[in-house]
């Protein structure tokens, strides 16, 4: 039920309307997010995408609307013309934008009902399943618009930049082939073509270098990704990546490029200066300083290795020993601050810690009085517990933790522990952006299960020129011409500068261990493309989604994209994915199994 707008036209948007405007006539339209009946005076706020405002019905001046008012139910869309006053002073609101006035009506109309709705918008502790499976009233909220515009400025100023900095908007398609990122495929099958199916893109990797080898020279979309992969927080089955393709270019011109496009965003977005041009650390010395590929440098804790100090070489702690013996290390950080922290937090780092398959973690309290708490002081009496501490610059009120193991267990498992310990220093919602460049990182990850070399980033990354010759001999040691942009421990982006040498392509696929039918069946028309003058180039690929989720300190994708997928890939609002008549399974050549 409601009637039409006839004869109403908008004159404002709900939370433009300031004190500058009393006097004037003014028409809103919009949703009732309160209404409150005071005997003779009726108070409706209503809400738009720009914020709220409150009418004012009085029974004595106008006792029909006063009637149709008392009809009004929350989340009704109504009409109201009437003229803008001045609040009485005990009742302005200053939490208000629109506070100091309100709307006395003149005409107002029911435009929609609406049902009791199943939770009310403006409540906070709505279950995440209600607020995605009525995701249309959610997304009324004004902190999620707030979200959604604030992407619409990004994806605006990501535009303009790119396209004064003569990048072309080209789009590719969605209905294509495999593109290997490392996920699993979403297929679509072909109606046309009994038993083929389409790929949908895990990105556009393959026909951006093609658009460079068609003499495009600079390429960037705002593209849909599909990946079948686990969901997590940072991990969406369907995403959105700004990717960017440049000829003539080497890894110097795509920072420059990048960073640049991150000044603009933040300054038109958030308002903030960020400093160019951004920190870059090789890959090896990110894992030897922080444990991960993507370390957060808003504070220190950074890891050491001390395998070399006498104290630990000669020591008789049959763990340290085992772990030197075997070439790993014994590597440590310095939890700053954290001498007192309960026996129960510490556990939960050991776990932390054996969630990347340490064996443990050793700890040495250095208490506030100066006396030491250890779990290997029958090991290490109190001088050469000293110097262990000296490694670590220890102060009185800090926590050594140790690891000893290989050395990729051991960096990877004190990166998470100093993850965690971060956690506890750094605000909910970032006050700070740090960006850092990693570089160089291997061309190949090896696999122990399937015996065999990935490729790290995908097979089109360049090894470095110095490392090609080690393509067949030693390819666990190529190290790549590939960055990624990391943003407060988080990856932002990542690119390379890509193989532009149908030789060098072929190698890179044969160290991956494709057969040349393989090669030709996945690759042929990119390798015979590579064929007819193919320009140096290379890219990079950021994620949109996760640009927003950083620049909110939003714990989740799904708060930054409209219509998200749950954990088990799934839509709670469309029920996607859905079954479908067996007469569209018959056209498309298909028989479902029952599991
Ligand atoms: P890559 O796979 O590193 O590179 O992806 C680039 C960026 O995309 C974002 N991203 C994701 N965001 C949300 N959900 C996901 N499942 C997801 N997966 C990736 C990340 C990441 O940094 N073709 C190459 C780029 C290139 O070489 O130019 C590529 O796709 O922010
Ligand atoms: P234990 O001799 O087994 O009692 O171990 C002494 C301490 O060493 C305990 O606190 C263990 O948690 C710790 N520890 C065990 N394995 C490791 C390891 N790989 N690295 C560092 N510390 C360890």
């Amino acid at each position: 039920m409601g009637e039409s707008m006839k004869g109403m036209k908008r004159s404002h948007y709900c939370g433009e309307i300031t004190a500058a405007d009393i006097g004037q006539s003014v028409t809103v339209m919009g949703w009732v997010n309160k209404r409150r009946d005071m005997s003779q005076l009726f108070f409706i706020v209503l809400r738009d995408r720009t914020g709220l405002v409150q009418v004012v019905v009085d029974e004595n001046r106008a006792p029909a609307l006063y009637a149709l008012a008392k009809e009004i139910r929350g989340e009704f869309v109504v009409a109201v013309t009437g003229t803008v006053i001045a609040r009485t002073t005990q009742n302005v609101n200053p939490e208000m934008p629109t506070g100091e006035i309100e709307i006395d009506v003149a005409a107002l109309r029911i435009l929609s009902e609406s049902e009791l709705p199943p939770f009310t918008v403006s409540d906070e502790n709505v279950g995440l399943d209600m607020r995605l499976k009525y995701r249309y009233l959610d997304l009324r909220r004004p902190e999620v618009q707030r979200v959604m515009t604030l992407r619409h400025t990004v994806a605006q100023s990501i535009r303009r930049y790119l396209s004064e900095s003569g990048f072309l908007e080209i789009e590719t398609p969605y209905l294509t082939n495999s593109s290997p990122e490392g996920a699993r495929d979403y297929l679509v099958p072909s109606r046309l073509h009994p038993g083929g199916f389409y790929a949908l893109p895990q990105s556009p990797q393959q026909l951006k270098q093609l658009l460079m080898v068609a003499g495009l020279d600079k390429y960037f979309q705002i593209a849909k990704c599909f990946r079948d992969e686990d969901l997590r927080a940072d991990r969406q089955p369907e995403f959105t990546q700004v990717d960017i393709e440049a000829s003539f270019v080497e890894e110097e011109d795509v920072w420059a490029m990048t960073e640049g496009l991150m000044k603009r965003v933040f300054q038109e977005a958030m308002g903030i200066e960020l400093e160019t041009p951004f920190p870059r650390i090789p890959w090896h010395t990110a894992m030897e300083r922080y444990g991960t590929d993507k370390p957060d440098t808003r504070y220190g804790m950074e890891l050491v290795d001390i395998s070399h100090l006498p104290v630990i070489r000669e020591t008789a702690f049959q763990v340290f020993a085992a772990a030197l013996e075997n070439g790993g290390s014994v590597r440590g950080i310095n939890a700053t601050g954290c001498a007192a922290l309960p026996r129960k937090q510490i556990d939960a780092l050991v776990e932390i810690a054996r969630g990347e398959n340490a064996k443990g973690l050793a700890w040495i309290n250095l208490m506030e009085d100066g006396t030491v708490k250890s779990t290997v002081s029958k090991f290490f009496d109190e001088g050469q517990t000293g110097e262990i501490l000296a490694a670590f610059h220890a102060k009185p009120g800090d926590l050594i933790l140790l690891c000893a193991d290989t050395h990729e267990t051991a960096r990877l498992a004190l990166g998470a522990v100093r993850v965690a310990l971060g956690k506890r220093l750094l605000p909910e919602v970032p006050t700070e952006f740090n960006f850092l460049w990693v570089t160089q990182f291997p061309l190949f990850e090896y696999s122990p299960e399937d015996k065999r070399y990935y490729a790290a980033h995908h097979p089109f990354t360049a090894p470095l020129e110095e490392d090609e010759h080690l393509l067949e001999t030693d390819p666990g040691a190529v190290r790549a011409r590939q960055y990624d942009l990391v943003l407060n421990g988080t990856e932002q982006a990542g690119g390379s500068i890509r193989i532009h040498r149908q030789d060098l392509q072929n190698r890179m696929f044969a160290a991956l261990g494709f057969t040349p039918e393989r090669m030709k069946a996945g690759f042929g028309h990119f390798l015979e493309a590579l064929q007819y003058g193919t320009p140096p180039h290379g890219g990079i690929a950021m994620g949109l989604d996760r640009l927003v989720m950083n620049l909110t300190g939003m714990a989740s994708l799904r708060e930054v994209i409209a219509f998200p997928k749950v954990k088990d890939g799934s839509c709670p609002m469309t029920h996607a994915p859905g079954e479908v008549e067996a007469a569209q399974l018959e056209e498309l050549s298909l028989r479902v199994q029952p599991r």
